[in-house]
């Protein structure tokens, strides 16, 4: 679907960020794994964390949904059940590596999972070999791509060292270490969203932070009750971005989650000198239970590029994209480094962004790790293809609204899998 996005004369109004999409994957899944029913409040309903309610109900979980709030009632944590055929993970990366954490500790079944062409690009290699040494077996096309199967076993505890920043990852592990037999230790090289040890934490498993390293006990059972999930960050920096970069705009944006390991895009925002006013959380030394929630005033106002470091990048992943939209109206250079990851998401982003800003007329280079760019005061315009990833289709929505000329995204439907309703929104807020 083609859609076109004219110049803007302004977004203003206000906006309720649509509901997190990690914590509805973590919601839904803790509610599976869980001994008692979970009430989900404000579950976000996108093709991603829908692919995840399918999942649990493939495995056994039952699944209620009256007056927007879904109940789960799960099979606990050892009784998966084996579906008929192969899970449908869609297009929902966090689905594909979370769910196998869970399936490893379900001693002699089998799972399969499989989803669309972009997920059988993505690597399982990273959450293959960590459930291998903690004991279940996983037979990968290749070696590292979906299909992929997950003989569950008995497991060990580990202690294991990401290689990459990955909440995906990390979480995988932790919900592997539920069923093992003692204390697993994950550390990563730099800090990534904690939502899985926020939610494990208010679920009564003894959890803790130790800088880079969380370490969690074997449990009997999850109690959760209910969770009320914030509005996402990450979709909601898309507004965001539109409102700091078309002139003449003002928005309030109510209900967002504030949580700091989420918010890496808007201390990046202020450092180029963007007007975004909330009570956004600080950093923390210790593990905390709770999402906070805040409310975010931006406005209008010139940019200075920036430069964002490998440790900032997991703290900002999905949004990157928009750092490099924002370094094309920004004074001077703005540099992106230590971000290979992002070679991995739904598309190569490095290559996606790159390739769809410069056909805008933007000045940006990929670097190996990132890109740089050299603001120019704006863009022209043109066409972009979102090549079936949903953050480059809003990315292009937005550019379009800032640009001069106005941009066509080819494929603007890919928005659906964390967002729908976003062009509805965008266009209510702009005049
Ligand atoms: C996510 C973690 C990130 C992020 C993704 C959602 C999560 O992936 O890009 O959109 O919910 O854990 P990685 O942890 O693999 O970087």
């Amino acid at each position: 679907m083609d859609i076109r996005f004219e110049p803007s004369r302004g977004l203003v109004g206000e906006l309720t960020a649509p509901a997190d999409k990690s914590i509805s994957h973590r919601a839904a899944l803790l509610g599976a794994m869980a001994a008692e029913p979970v009430r989900i409040e404000n579950y976000l309903h996108s093709a991603d964390t829908d692919s995840t309610l399918a999942a649990i109900q493939a495995l056994g979980a039952l699944v209620q949904e009256r007056d927007g709030v879904i109940t789960v009632r799960g099979t606990g944590l050892r009784e998966a059940r084996e579906p008929g055929g192969p899970i449908d993970v869609g297009n929902a990366g966090t689905l594909m590596r979370l769910l196998p954490g869970w399936l490893a500790a379900q001693e002699g079944r089998s799972f399969t999972l499989d989803g669309d062409e972009s997920i059988r690009r993505r690597p399982v290699d990273r959450i293959a070999e960590p459930l291998r040494l903690m004991g279940a077996r996983v037979d990968a096309r290749d070696g590292r791509f979906a299909p992929f199967t997950v003989h569950g076993d008995r497991l060990h505890s580990i202690s294991y060292e990401l290689p990459v920043a990955s909440a995906q990852v990390k979480s995988c592990i932790l919900l592997a270490a539920l069923a093992a037999d003692g204390a697993t230790t994950v550390g990563e090289p730099a800090r990534s969203r904690d939502h899985t040890e926020r939610m494990l934490l208010r679920a009564g498993v003894s959890i803790h932070r130790n800088g880079k390293h969380v370490t969690v006990v074997n449990a009997d059972e999850l109690v959760l009750d209910r969770v009320i999930v914030p509005g996402d960050p990450s979709s909601a920096a898309f507004a965001i971005a539109a409102c700091v970069l078309v002139p003449g705009s003002r928005l309030l944006i109510h209900g967002l989650g504030a949580n700091w390991t989420r918010t890496g895009f808007l201390r990046i925002l202020r450092r180029m000198r963007g007007i975004v006013v909330g009570d956004l959380e600080s950093e923390s030394g210790e593990l905390l239970a709770e999402e906070p929630i805040c409310d975010l005033d931006i406005a209008y106002g010139s940019l200075e590029g920036t430069y964002v470091d490998p440790e900032e990048v997991p703290l900002a992943i999905d949004e990157l994209p928009l750092v490099a939209l924002l370094g094309c109206f920004a004074e001077g250079e703005t540099l992106v480094r230590g971000a290979s990851e992002l070679r991995v998401k739904e598309s190569d982003r490095i290559e996606t962004v790159v390739e769809g800003l410069r056909g805008l007329g933007a000045d940006i280079e990929a670097t190996g790790d990132g890109f740089a760019v050299t603001g120019t005061g704006g863009l022209r315009g043109g066409v972009i293809d979102a090549a079936g990833d949903h953050r480059l289709a809003m990315m292009g929505a937005v550019a379009g609204l800032a640009s001069r000329e106005g941009v066509t995204v080819r494929g603007m439907q890919a928005a659906d899998v964390s967002y729908p309703g976003f062009v509805e929104d965008i266009r209510a807020l702009s005049r």
